[in-house]
């Protein structure tokens, strides 16, 4: 009896102790064997931005490596803090799902807009399918788009996902826009590649050109004639960057088991524990 008692009791400490292990959102904790993401770290816990973060069931964090996130790291507090908090989406979005988005486009709800402070939409995010890329930017009217998707670093379905984009999203209104960094030699730019130059900086353009651009046998949706720059060059060279990228995503995705098995695991104890009291 008081071994039973005493290992229901054991059973009972470990299953309090799983379950809140796999059910708070800890955003240090998910990034915490990510070195590159540690100024992003850092920096939202200076602009106590953790814990409002952790205190969200569903959320997504757009997360900035240290080398990207330098452009915006040394700008004042206030202007930092609400910069972040449009890289907080109050909804949960993986790899998968952001692959699996219908819509050419997507509104997002993020942090921001919750201060109430948002206006023209600042508050919102546009995501959107351009070039076979995912790309994310402020929902303001014309703002740029040009925060790509990179990878899912971690996924906690469906209640925390990290994904890392390339570069800070700063809305209209939020403080000075962020250059778009030359694009790196062979990953994928995040605008239209000077190749293209004939055609404008618009990312619009740069989406149906990569459509009509599709290999033969790939069934484009949409193959609108009026590409801009389709008469001058085919230009493969980004396209294939571009699937590479993707590829490479695909291979990196994690298994969607890893808080399964916590969930389970936890199952499992508490039939250990109702058995154990069944024995009494
Ligand atoms: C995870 O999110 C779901 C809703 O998406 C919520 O019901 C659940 O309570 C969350 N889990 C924890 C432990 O916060
Ligand atoms: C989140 O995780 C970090 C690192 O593991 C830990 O130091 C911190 O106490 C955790 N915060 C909460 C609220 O559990
Ligand atoms: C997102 O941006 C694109 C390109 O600027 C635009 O065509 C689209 O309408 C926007 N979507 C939303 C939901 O605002």
């Amino acid at each position: 009896m008081g071994l039973k008692a005493s290992s229901s009791l054991l059973c009972l400490a470990i299953l309090l102790g799983v379950s809140s292990l796999a059910s708070s959102v800890n955003i240090t904790r998910a990034l915490e064997n990510y070195p590159e993401f540690s100024t992003m770290i850092e920096l939202l816990a200076k602009t106590e931005l953790t814990p409002i973060i952790n205190k969200r069931q569903t959320i997504t964090v757009l997360a900035l490596s240290n080398d990207a996130i330098g452009s915006i790291s040394g700008r004042p507090e206030e202007e930092l803090k609400n910069i972040l908090m449009n890289h907080v989406v109050l909804d949960y979005y993986d790899e998968l799902k952001l692959k699996a988005l219908k819509d050419k486009s997507t509104l997002l709800t993020t942090l921001y807009q919750s201060t109430g402070l948002g206006q023209q939409q600042n508050g919102f995010l546009n995501c959107s399918k351009a070039n076979g890329k995912i790309v994310f930017g402020s929902a303001v009217k014309g703002a740029p788009l040009t925060a790509e998707y990179i990878t899912t670093v971690f996924r906690n379905p469906f209640n925390l996902s990290v994904v890392q984009i390339s570069m800070p999203i700063v809305a209209p209104g939020l403080g000075a826009p962020v250059k778009v960094p030359p694009p790196p030699p062979m990953t994928s730019p995040p605008a239209p590649s000077p190749k293209k130059a004939g055609a404008t900086p618009a990312p619009g353009p740069a989406e149906e050109e990569d459509y009509a651009d599709a290999p033969p046998g790939a069934a484009p949706e949409t193959a609108p004639a009026s590409a801009p720059s389709e008469d001058g060059s085919p230009a493969p060279a980004p396209e294939n960057a571009g699937k590479k990228k993707m590829a490479a995503a695909d291979e990196v995705e994690p298994p969607s088991s890893a808080s399964n098995t916590g969930l389970s695991f936890g199952a499992v104890l508490v039939l250990g524990v109702v058995a154990s009291f069944a024995g009494f």
